[in-house]
């Protein structure tokens, strides 16, 4: 069951996800799936526009008559128990109709408002009274706060038990990012240098083009530092910081990633300061095209406090990473659209190669998340002709072009893992709690204060000048996203 069926999310991500999973064999004849939503809809008209977002999203459709024929609608009223009881009654029906063995999977893909209240209902009226399997899917924000997300884990927890809810967080759909453990765990020659001794800093930086485009109301009381900071640049420091897990078991993967989550340091009050930077965007020119200030966007305050930029810096207090920052960096309206990890390695003891025309660079692991897929190793290596002259060499993987077509959609997989009773790429209670309490801390003081240099950025640019700065003030910088790009990098 799909609740918010009509929505953006339906349309954009799942249908045309249950469609290849469908396409590819991965739902047999055994399944259903129901609309739900307020508005009222035949079952032609929901099957209709299912086939149209399959066709807008992908370009093909075929056997869609047979897909869409797997599909219902039910009009239905989040707080009123007789429109459950005539969706329990569909569901019951369906569930008989398509030997379902009472397996079910509710899908909240709507206003986190109403989250609470269908888990509720859903218990209170009976829909999770099934023999079979019963998972709660539920998309971000969980919460606002700290607090308003234990609110919210209650109501869900009377109806669901932990292991049956599936938080998602997109970015552990990507491709990249689920590759990012096999690329430490599975390669000799990286697991034994990852660690303070070898390592100098880690810089993640997911980059976007795009402004708050209709979200505004939304974004305004968000902002990037819980729109992106709290869940998906988060989830990809503690794969990285992680510790090996035993085995790749969903418990063993979550314990080592609430771990790293523990031993992150607690900043507060005034050190916020001197670990996080925010930015808010100008008017500026992105791909030849104008673009407006954040101030000006639809639903939000011409005075508005709220930051579409953070950088910052993250300190592991753990054996393996005491002393090695982690810096993490994310906006909206900038250069490029990119999502990028780089390892710096730490420079090597003593520099042979000093008199060649300029400095050895640190050997660099950039791990591309999107939009290309791959790996890049930076090196050092002779010049060919030269004398002692070294020159970087930089050995690239490109995931789309061995392939030579593009991963799946990161939906396709969570929804296939979800349908397998796969939770590991979904995101514990745990981690969700421990994320919320470091980042209530620094909104906390960015509420308090107004940010009297906004807007500090010009659109289509890197960010505010003081994201640089953080940097420099450690002896780094960051690595240029565009320059390290696979196809730069050949
Ligand atoms: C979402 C945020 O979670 O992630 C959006 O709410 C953001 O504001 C999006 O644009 C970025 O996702 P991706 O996959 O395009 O990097």
């Amino acid at each position: 069951m799909i609740f918010g069926a009509t929505g953006d999310l339906a349309k954009r991500k799942l249908f045309p996800s249950i469609y290849r999973l469908f396409e590819r064999g991965k739902l047999a004849e055994r399944f259903a799936v129901i609309g739900v939503a307020r508005r009222s809809l035949s079952n032609d008209e929901f099957q209709h526009s299912v086939k149209e977002s399959v066709l807008s999203a992908l370009g093909k459709d075929k056997n869609i008559d047979e897909f869409i024929s797997h599909f219902y609608y039910h009009s239905h009223d989040v707080t009123n128990s007789s429109s459950y009881l005539s969706l329990k009654t569909m569901a019951n029906d369906l569930d008989k109709h398509y030997r379902l063995d009472g397996n079910r999977i509710f899908y909240l893909a709507m206003a986190p408002e109403f989250f609470g209240t269908i888990a509720l209902h859903l218990k209170s009226d009976g829909l999770t009274d099934v023999s079979g399997f019963k998972r709660l899917v539920i998309e971000k924000p969980f919460g606002h706060n700290l607090e308003s997300a234990k609110e919210l884990n209650k109501q869900i927890t009377t109806a669901f038990s932990e292991d049956e809810v599936y938080r998602i967080d997109h970015y552990l759909g990507k491709e990249m990012v689920r590759n990012i453990e096999v690329i430490r765990f599975a390669n000799a020659i990286f697991e034994p240098l990852w660690n303070n001794r070898y390592i100098s800093n880690i810089q993640i930086t997911s980059s976007e083009t795009l402004g708050v485009e209709e979200r505004g109301r939304y974004y305004e009381t968000s902002g990037a530092l819980r729109d992106m900071v709290q869940n998906h640049m988060m989830q990809m420091v503690s794969l990285l910081a992680m510790e090996p897990p035993i085995r790749l078991t969903t418990d063993e993967v979550r314990s080592e990633k609430v771990r790293v989550f523990r031993a992150i340091r607690s900043v507060e009050g005034d050190q916020v300061q001197d670990y996080f930077v925010r930015g808010q965007y100008d008017e500026g020119t992105i791909n030849g095209k104008k673009v407006m200030r954040y101030r000006d966007e639809q639903m939000v305050d011409k005075e508005s406090n709220t930051e579409t930029f953070v950088a910052g810096k993250l300190m592991i207090d753990n054996f393996r990473w005491a002393g090695v920052p982690f810096y993490i960096r994310t906006g909206k309206r900038m250069l490029t659209k990119s999502t990028k990890i780089v390892v710096q390695f730490k420079d090597i003891p003593m520099n042979l190669y000093y008199q060649t025309e300029k400095m050895l660079n640190p050997n660099l692991l950039v791990i591309h998340i999107q939009p290309e897929e791959g790996i890049t190793l930076h090196l050092n290596a002779k010049k060919a002709g030269g004398h002692f002259d070294a020159q970087e060499v930089k050995l690239s993987y490109a995931n789309t072009g061995i392939n030579g077509m593009n991963t799946p959609e990161g939906y396709e997989k969570l929804l296939y893992d979800c349908m397998c009773g796969d939770a590991t790429n979904f995101t514990h209670w745990d981690e969700v709690a421990l994320s919320w309490s470091m980042v209530d801390k620094i909104s906390a003081v960015w509420e308090k204060t107004k940010e009297e240099s906004f807007p500090n950025y010009i659109s289509g640019t890197k960010g505010p000048k003081a994201a640089d700065e953080l940097l420099e003030k450690d002896g780094f910088f960051w690595w240029p996203v565009a320059d390290l790009d696979v196809e730069n990098c050949q």
